[in-house]
């Protein structure tokens, strides 16, 4: 599956979501996740993220390991997001940003 990691977060861009053909992003309030089960490794979603948040499984960086628990786990509690919407209103100031896990919003 592909993976949505630490730099989504207060940024949310949400440009992933359009591209998806299986509609497997779920959205909580500073950050989206990817359903790894729904996901078909496409690939159509990781260029398209401007924060370059998204990453293949194989992939991950290794610092960014826990996001693939937090990806399964989150996917099963947010509700699904198919259309694009304006990013979160601080997201230039915050994309770049290390280690915003601290920030997540549940
Ligand atoms: Fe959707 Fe494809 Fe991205 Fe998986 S890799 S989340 S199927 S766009
Ligand atoms: Fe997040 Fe990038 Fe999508 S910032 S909402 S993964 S476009």
């Amino acid at each position: 599956a592909f993976i949505v990691t630490d730099n989504c977060i207060k940024c949310k861009y949400t440009d992933c979501v359009e591209v998806c053909p299986v509609d497997c992003f779920y959205e909580g309030p500073n950050f989206l996740v990817i359903d790894p089960d729904e996901c078909i490794d496409c690939a159509l979603c990781e260029p398209e993220c401007p924060a370059e948040a998204i990453f293949s499984e194989d992939e991950l960086p290794a610092d960014q390991a826990e996001f693939v628990e937090i990806n399964a786990d989150l996917a099963g509690k947010w509700p699904n997001i198919t259309e694009k919407k304006d990013p979160l209103p601080d997201a230039a100031e915050w994309d770049g940003k290390p280690n915003k896990l601290q920030y997540l919003e549940k």
